[in-house]
């Protein structure tokens, strides 16, 4: 049980995550689309992403907002289960104020996706209008 953020909690927390996350009915086939079999690349990625977050490591170089926009269109449904699986698994290994923080972090950066992925893909697809009307 963690009472401290720390970057063991962190891995610990993603290893766990993810692989409920690979299993998952939902999101399984997403990921297994995106990255493959190989999924110690995302768990390092995941790892220095968290802890540049909730530690301010500063070990995270990449773009979540691009990783996300290239993806099928994630709708609320599939937001909504990550979030779910990733509430699950920090109230399982960390007390309540850790993993709420875990959780408040997730649901805020989630937030600012979808809104950037709805906008990104209603905005294409208005263009992809605008151009057949021409
Ligand atoms: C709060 C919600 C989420 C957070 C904080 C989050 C965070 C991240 C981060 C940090 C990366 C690594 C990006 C990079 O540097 O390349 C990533 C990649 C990815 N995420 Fe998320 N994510 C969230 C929700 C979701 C959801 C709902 C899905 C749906 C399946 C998803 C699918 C993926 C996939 C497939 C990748 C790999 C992209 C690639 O490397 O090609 N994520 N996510």
């Amino acid at each position: 049980m963690y009472h401290t953020i720390t970057e063991d909690a962190i891995v610990d927390l993603v290893d766990r995550f993810c692989g409920k996350i690979r299993n998952d009915h939902v999101l399984g086939p997403i990921f297994a689309q995106a990255i493959g079999a190989d999924w110690k690349p995302h768990l390092a990625k995941m790892n220095a992403f968290w802890s540049s977050v909730l530690l301010a490591s500063g070990t995270y170089k990449g773009n979540p907002m691009v990783a996300h926009l290239q993806l099928p269109r994630l709708t609320q449904h599939h937001f909504e289960r990550w979030l779910y699986l990733w509430h699950e698994t920090a109230a399982g290994l960390c007390s309540d104020n850790v993993a709420s923080l875990f959780v408040r972090k997730a649901q805020m950066i989630g937030e600012r996706l979808l809104h950037a992925i709805s906008n990104y893909h209603e905005s294409s697809e208005a263009t992809g209008a605008a151009r057949e009307a021409i």
